[in-house]
């Protein structure tokens, strides 16, 4: 008869080991790892009853794609890839106080209201909470069915009996308690066998089933990255408390697309979609100020238009600083690099910051031009062109190289009104020939030292 075992479980990268030690050996933590007990399954062992035999089929057949519901929020709807598939699950991650709970609440009463079923549990908040939560977002007639829960046995149980539901909430997967797990809601065990249970009744349901976790600052999801791979989709809601927009990003996606976003506003009644992004992030933008340059960026399919501002300070003595907020500082100084090198712009002695306006954080290697514009700007101080917006990729050698889907970001930045796009030399791609939209012209630079050459005075260097 097999005995009950104890092993060691990490409590934030879920990594397993036979001993206890105060540092993680997979994640490096300090202090996260705990003792879980394991009950042994009966049948579990190689002693249990044969296994019975799996059918095997040809990959062409008759799979209709998924009956999608659609939530009504477009930019929801967007990163799911076009709606909630039945029968999946989903991780809603987000730092505390993001906006999760009153987006998903927002969903649900969006949902509930077209005449699908809809419940909503909340492990964190009791029923009196979500009610002035709901009432404060204007959605308190909504149908939605509420129960304040953390037991997920009486869970699974009540959602067996509701066969016809398409979505379930679950506010937060970090509160739920499964009482054959011998730890507290919270930790990698619980939250492992806690999912484990609601996606087993979601997949036998039929049911969209959501799971609110929180996030480490780190940016893991407290405990359960374990549980990335478990789910069929992984939601991140992101943004600076101290900014209005948030942004929800897929990082994973078994029915659509990854790294499609949706744009949303922390208002006073809830978050409100925002179909325009670029004018948001560009909204506090003043002309003619040197140092800051227009990026037409892509987030996902999405293009996106953001400002970069870059402020440089002499520093005579000892090693210049370096600050970025937003963008990837080796890039910066990679960057930082080359325009010394390439195109004669002086900046040992300068100290550099940078930041992506707005409190995005931009990972494109595409935002070369527009950050080499703003530091040539301030370098020089010249403002760069009022209606122009940047993009390309920098190598090197100085080369302005091509970024994907030019097309996107030259009508994103036409539909902006900006009238000059600066961009990489269209080299002939097979037939491909890249038009401009109307009342943009196109700028085609071909090396970072032409582009400084639109800042500096005739000849000179900055020093
Ligand atoms: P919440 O959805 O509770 O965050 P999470 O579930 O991710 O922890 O959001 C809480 C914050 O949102 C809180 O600081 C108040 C703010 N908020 C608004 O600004 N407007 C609103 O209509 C609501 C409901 C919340
Ligand atoms: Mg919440």
């Amino acid at each position: 008869m097999a005995k009950a075992t104890t092993r060691f479980v990490c409590q934030a990268c879920g990594a397993v080991t036979p001993k206890w030690a105060g540092k993680c050996e997979t994640c490096e933590e300090w202090n996260t790892v705990e003792p879980e007990t394991i009950a042994p399954r009966p049948g579990a062992a190689s002693k249990g009853p044969a296994g019975q035999s799996v059918t095997f089929v040809g990959l062409l057949g008759d799979t209709a794609p998924p009956a999608r519901a659609v939530t009504g929020i477009d930019e929801l709807d967007r990163v799911l890839g076009g709606g909630l598939v039945p029968a999946s699950a989903i991780l809603v991650g987000g730092d505390p106080g993001i906006g999760k709970s009153t987006l998903l609440l927002q969903v649900a009463a969006r949902l509930a209201k077209t005449g699908k079923r809809v419940m909503y549990i909340s492990g964190e908040e009791a029923i009196e909470q979500v009610r002035l939560r709901a009432r404060r977002l204007g959605v308190a007639d909504s149908p939605i069915e509420l129960a304040a829960s953390i037991n997920v046995r009486d869970i699974v149980a009540s959602l067996e009996r509701a066969k016809d539901a398409a979505l379930v909430v679950i506010d937060s997967i970090q509160t739920m308690w499964l009482d054959a797990i011998d730890s507290a809601p919270g930790t990698v065990s619980q939250v492992r066998a806690c999912s484990f249970e609601l996606i087993r009744a979601a997949k036998a349901n039929n049911f969209a089933l959501v799971l609110v976790g929180h996030v480490t600052k780190e940016g893991g999801i407290a405990g359960p990255r374990v549980l990335e791979h478990m789910v069929d989709a992984v939601l991140y809601f992101e943004g600076d408390r101290g900014h209005q927009f948030r942004i929800l990003r897929a990082v994973k996606n078994r029915f659509g697309a990854t790294d499609e976003i949706g744009v949303f506003e922390m208002t006073d009644a809830g978050l409100a979609e925002v179909a325009n992004p670029s004018a948001l992030f560009l909204a506090e933008r003043r002309g003619n100020i040197a140092g800051s340059a227009v990026f037409a960026g892509l987030e996902g399919t999405r293009p996106v238009l953001l400002e970069i501002q870059a402020l440089l300070a002499p520093n005579p003595g000892g090693s210049p600083r370096r600050s970025v907020i937003g963008w990837d500082s080796s890039r910066l100084s990679m960057l930082l690099a080359v325009l010394e090198t390439r195109a004669g712009v002086r900046l040992n002695m300068t100290d550099v910051w940078l930041n992506v306006a707005g409190g995005l954080r931009v990972n494109e290697p595409a935002a070369d031009m527009a950050v080499a514009a703003a530091i040539a700007s301030a370098a020089f101080d010249k403002p760069t062109a009022p209606g122009t917006v940047y993009f390309g990729e920098i190598g090197l050698s100085g080369e302005v190289r091509q970024v994907a889907q030019a097309e996107a970001r030259l009508k994103e930045a036409a539909k902006l009104g900006f009238d000059t796009a600066a961009l990489p030399r269209r080299v002939a791609h097979g037939n491909r020939r890249l038009s401009a939209p109307e009342g943009l012209r196109l700028e085609e630079i071909g090396h970072i030292a032409d582009l400084v050459a639109r800042f500096a005075p005739e000849n000179t260097k900055a020093g």
